[in-house]
């Protein structure tokens, strides 16, 4: 008999929450405080990068939010977009600031996220932020591991004593993604380009974190019978379709549980920027 894993479905649980959001943000404002403002800023015009711009704008509005978009040609000098930057930090109509990566190459990026206020920094990308959530006291932190630690705890996927397999290091994901499953108790292992004998590591993974951003790259002899994956690859193939780091139809019929691509982690991110705004305006909700 064959049996197949479940899809997680990320959509649904990201409307649930920005439902919820939109609700706190309506009643904080029956008792005063504006709504929480996030600011996009974009520098070029790499297609990709504006469409996810435009649909972080689109959620935050339709949760109430306040938002606003600064858009730079790609030739924007480092130190005009650091002047921007500046303005933003002192600027107490704005709560959030997201500056879109990645930034063109004749500009340094750390520069860049060094220069937002960490009290704005809803990204968690400035190093005050980092090392917060290494230090297990963390204020902001990155959306896409929020996202798939979020989707793990709703499938209640045992993490403590699990071994948690996360392919991709880099600073957005895998790196914050592996401390933030070693704060549950997971064993964890970080595979990167340079990892021999992939399938043999991931193979033995409970949970698997696919975000090395190319498409496919997990097969079916990468997975364990009953692991629960999820799929942070967002590559679009050559006719536009978006493509997970995981093959899923070859994984499907084994696996406890994988993500989509899309309408798996991606609009989970978005909801997790929202909330991660409001704690810029409003601070942390009591535990
Ligand atoms: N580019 C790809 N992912 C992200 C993200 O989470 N934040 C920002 N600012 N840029 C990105």
């Amino acid at each position: 008999m064959t049996t197949h894993g479940t899809l997680l479905r990320g959509k649904p649980l990201a409307h649930e929450l920005n439902r919820s959001l939109a609700a706190r943000v309506q009643r904080d404002a029956q008792n005063g405080p504006r709504p929480p403002c996030l600011c996009t800023v974009l520098v070029g015009d790499d297609p990709p990068s504006a469409l996810y711009v435009r649909a972080k704008q689109r959620a935050a509005k339709q949760a109430g939010l306040f938002t606003q978009h600064h858009q730079l040609p790609a030739d924007t000098a480092q130190k005009t977009l650091l002047c921007l930057i500046h303005r933003l930090n002192a600027d107490d109509a704005v709560d959030g600031i997201l500056v879109q990566l990645p930034l063109p190459d004749h500009i340094n990026t750390q520069t860049v996220l060094r220069a937002v206020d960490p009290a704005k920094d809803v990204d968690g990308f400035h190093p005050l932020n980092v090392g917060l959530l290494h230090a297990g006291t963390p204020r902001f932190i990155p959306c896409t591991p929020r996202a798939c630690l979020f989707l793990l705890h709703h499938a209640r996927v045992p993490l403590a004593g699990a071994r948690a397999v996360v392919v991709g290091r880099s600073a957005i994901v895998g790196q914050p993604m592996a401390r933030l499953l070693l704060g549950e108790h997971a064993t964890v292992t970080v595979c990167h380009s340079r990892t021999t004998d992939l399938a043999a590591v991931t193979a033995e993974a409970d949970v698997i974190i696919a975000a090395a951003g190319r498409p496919h790259l997990l097969g079916r002899e990468h997975v364990k019978p009953g692991a629960t994956v999820i799929d942070v690859g967002t590559r679009r193939d050559a006719a536009g379709k978006l493509r997970g780091d995981v093959d899923t139809d070859a994984v499907l019929p084994v696996v406890h549980a994988i993500t989509p691509v899309p309408g798996g982690v991606g609009p989970l991110t978005i909801a997790m920027l929202l909330e991660n705004t409001y704690i810029a305006r409003r601070g942390m909700p009591a535990k």
